[in-house]
């Protein structure tokens, strides 16, 4: 295949021009201008848009094993490439949690067999992420796990914690936090301000989040593990991750839509449509985070995709499901936020950045690599719900118009979506 007529962006090649990719094989086999289609050679026309190495959700939730009612790996991923993405990291708080080695084979497996999108499964830190008993995290990475983490929930013992990073110091695969502390956070369901207050509903402050943010980038540096943040949402969050590069850390962060775009207040209007771990903040601690993006504080955009079913969404904000879907609105918001973001940090931040961190295939089109593409365009486009390839439909981002969207999304030199649509039924299988 030859995509022609596109601007290419590889930030790792330090391309930023008008460049044809040919694709042979499933990798890409000579990047150049006004190449011409050989016989046969089926041609995209990629005129008026962007080509990236693709792009990598590092954050989100595939509910299978357990709840797949909710979501799939199948539908999980064909939601993945239709936002653009070519692969995703998932989360282990499946049913059961992804903490054994042949748990995390099963999901290689079921991602192998049908899949819209190249999976890469992140293990638990402790048995059933009770935060309590350690794993063997050598095991679990030679099954095919990419990062550890207990996300949803906090490991709160931080000497369980310290001694978990101890244990898998000589294993790749970065920690992954999940800051909140379970104890300063008690029953809120919401940010603490005016409208926790305006609607009487338990609440906390950005405290719950910055403490565990301080203690997890001081066991970073004190066990030299490689560690991420997760959706970083307050202020005193990024000026936590500044502190610590200034003392040499090395700690990545990411950054999700919902907390660059919206405040607390959008639960007033929402409801539990809003209803998110971390929650929404202040409109200041949103502020603090898109000029994190710019100035390079933030390592990764990660949308945390977390696909809950109507039913489970329709308890209000005291018992509906926490977290919403986010892979298809995805490249919309992110410009959305930071319209003056440059693209080439832009494709940093979705491509280069997460294949860094998960220490995954991608983050470049080199001659050689993986023809894992994503082609997006600024065009405007309006959120319908109903239309997602998700099985999770809810997200705050409903009606709303957004700026840049997928055109096409290619793996392993398949095209997989082409105009926002399944360009196929079969999965990479
Ligand atoms: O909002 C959230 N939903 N945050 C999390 O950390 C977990 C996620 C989920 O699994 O639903």
């Amino acid at each position: 295949m030859l995509i022609a007529g596109g601007r290419l962006i590889d930030p790792l090649q330090d391309i930023d021009s008008l460049l044809d990719v040919r694709i042979h094989a499933g990798t890409v086999a000579e990047i150049g201008p006004h190449l011409h289609a050989s016989a046969g050679e089926d041609v995209f026309d990629a005129t008026g848009c962007c080509v990236a190495p693709g792009f990598i959700d590092m954050h989100v939730h595939l509910r299978e094993p357990g709840e797949q009612e909710k979501e799939t790996i199948q539908s999980g991923t064909a939601a993945a490439a239709a936002g653009g993405f070519t692969a995703v990291a998932c989360m282990p708080n499946t049913k059961p949690a992804l903490d054994t080695p042949q748990r995390i084979q099963n999901v290689v497996g079921l991602a192998r067999a049908a899949s819209f999108a190249h999976v890469y499964p992140v293990a638990a830190i402790t048995a059933g992420r009770m935060g309590k008993d350690l794993l063997d995290y050598r095991a679990l990475h030679k099954a095919g796990a990419v990062a550890f983490s207990d996300d949803g929930a906090t490991v709160m013992n931080a000497a369980v914690l310290r001694d978990a990073a101890l244990a898998a110091a000589g294993v790749a695969g970065a920690f992954i936090s999940h800051c909140e502390d379970a104890a300063l956070k008690g029953s809120a369901v919401m940010h603490a301000g005016k409208t926790s207050q305006a609607l009487s509903l338990p609440a906390a402050g950005g405290v719950v989040e910055d403490v565990i943010v301080a203690r997890d980038l001081l066991l970073a540096e004190d066990t030299a593990k490689k560690w991420h943040i997760a959706h970083l949402s307050t202020r005193r969050g990024v000026e936590l991750v500044q502190w610590s590069r200034t003392r040499g850390g090395n700690a990545t962060c990411e950054v999700t839509p919902h907390h660059l775009l919206l405040d607390d207040e959008a639960v007033a209007r929402l409801g539990a449509e809003a209803k998110v771990n971390p929650p929404l903040r202040s409109s200041d601690d949103a502020a603090a985070l898109r000029s994190a993006v710019r100035d390079g504080t933030i390592d990764v955009f990660a949308t945390d995709h977390a696909p809950h079913s109507f039913a489970d969404k329709a308890g209000g904000m005291l018992h509906a499901a926490v977290g919403f879907s986010g892979l298809e609105v995805a490249l919309g918001t992110y410009a959305l936020a930071v319209p003056d973001l440059s693209l080439r940090r832009f494709v940093e931040l979705l491509s280069v950045n997460p294949a860094r961190i998960l220490g995954v295939r991608g983050g470049t089109l080199r001659v050689g690599s993986p023809a894992d593409i994503t082609v997006f365009a600024d065009r405007q486009w309006k959120v319908d719900p109903q239309a997602f390839y998700s099985e999770g439909k809810s997200t705050p981002f409903a009606g709303w118009t957004l700026p840049r969207k997928a055109i096409a999304t290619i793996i392993d030199g398949h095209l997989v979506i082409s105009n926002g649509s399944l360009a196929t039924a079969d999965t990479l299988a």
